[in-house]
């Protein structure tokens, strides 16, 4: 029998390509989705790229009453992988009670149904703004955490904060923390990718809208960084190579491999690239000179980051496999898919 997988917010950037990576590995795929940030439709295009349909459940995570009635339908999920989360950095500091109610009750409400229901695994999805500016890089996963810099990163934090006190306090609950780098790009069918609403707050969106014509020009947020060229470094990962990662760890949960009830990994590529060189490499890609000005510094930014991957690499035998510039391309190469044009 195959095993059944809950994607939570599976309908969203990481979580259909993650989709897409358990359906090929033979997983059946349930999604939860209010779809608040994503379109039901990708549940057809997740369709054409695998030849399976996954099963959507379209309500709020943050209706327990639901949660029971699903994992009363669904008897047979052996792990869930939590993606579903408001996840704009900026909005989150205009609307921090949203963001508390949302992203904390959900994933409690989540947990509360593992106890509950006697499902044991759990992959959270989280990020490497738990680190802040961390002293040493590239960091690694034991660096201390610093206090976040918006109601986001601190959804993120406490989050990670109840996995682990719930897996101390419940020795059956198993779960895993994924502190993503940066995500870019695609998947390369260019059928799924990222769809910010309004205007992007995310470098590569930015510049794939602008290249477009959606927008003006791109800001460069600063050059006046302590960094060779001036601009703020990040570690960008192919989405496809983060999913790839949650498939490794729902096996290795499943599989009992853990070494401890409650791990955390660093995913990203241990490269750090600048904004002005992740915009060489779109330009590389595309062929398309991309307008650009450097204006002031974007509050919150941190300076420079990038993952030390090497406790991932060594105990999910996961590494990215894609190059900045293949990410670029599928990203280009799905944005010019929406917007319905060859270029
Ligand atoms: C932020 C969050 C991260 C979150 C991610 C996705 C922090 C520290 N990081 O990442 O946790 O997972 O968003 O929502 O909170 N840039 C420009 N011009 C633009 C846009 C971005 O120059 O128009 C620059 C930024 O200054 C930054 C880099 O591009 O140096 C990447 O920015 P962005 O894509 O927004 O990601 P982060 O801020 O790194």
């Amino acid at each position: 029998m195959k095993n059944k997988i809950l994607v939570t917010g599976g309908t969203g950037y990481i979580g259909s390509h993650t989709s897409v990576e358990l359906i090929k590995e033979g997983f059946d795929v349930v999604i939860i989705d209010n779809l608040y940030n994503s379109e039901a439709e990708i549940i057809d295009r997740i369709h054409k790229i695998t030849g399976v349909k996954p099963v959507l459940e379209v309500f709020d995570l943050c209706d327990q009453e639901k949660l029971d009635i699903f994992f009363k339908k669904y008897n047979d999920i052996s792990a869930i992988i939590h993606f579903a989360a408001y996840k704009a950095v900026g909005e989150s500091v205009n609307k921090p009670l949203e963001y508390y109610r949302n992203n904390l009750l959900s994933l409690v409400n989540v947990l509360d149904a593992m106890k509950r229901f006697g499902v044991s695994d759990l992959v959270f999805s989280s990020s490497c703004t738990v680190y802040g500016q961390p002293e040493k890089l590239p960091v690694t996963e034991d660096a201390p955490l610093q206090p976040a810099t918006s109601p986001y990163g601190n959804t993120k934090q406490i989050g990670e904060a109840i996995i682990r006190d719930t897996t101390v306090s419940d020795k059956n609950i198993k779960a895993v923390s994924l502190r993503y780098f940066n995500p870019i790009g695609a998947h390369p069918s260019a059928l799924i990718g990222e769809l910010p609403r309004g205007v992007p707050e995310n470098l590569v969106p930015y510049i794939t809208q602008t290249a477009y014509g959606l927008r003006d020009e791109l800001k460069v947020f600063g050059n006046d960084y302590d960094t060779p060229d001036g601009s703020c470094i990040r570690d960008y990962l192919h989405v496809v190579d983060l999913a790839k990662a949650h498939v490794v760890a729902v096996k290795r949960l499943i599989g009992r491999r853990n070494k401890t009830n409650y791990e955390v990994f660093n995913l990203g590529t241990g490269k750090g690239v600048s904004v002005l060189e992740a915009i060489k490499s779109f330009e590389r890609v595309s062929g398309i000179k991309l307008k650009y000005k450097i204006t002031g510094r974007r509050a919150g930014d941190i300076e420079k980051i990038w993952a030390d991957p090497s406790f991932a690499n060594k105990e999910l035998a996961w590494k990215t496999l894609s190059s900045l510039d293949e990410a670029m391309k599928t990203a280009w190469d799905w944005e010019k898919n929406i917007r319905n044009k060859k270029g």
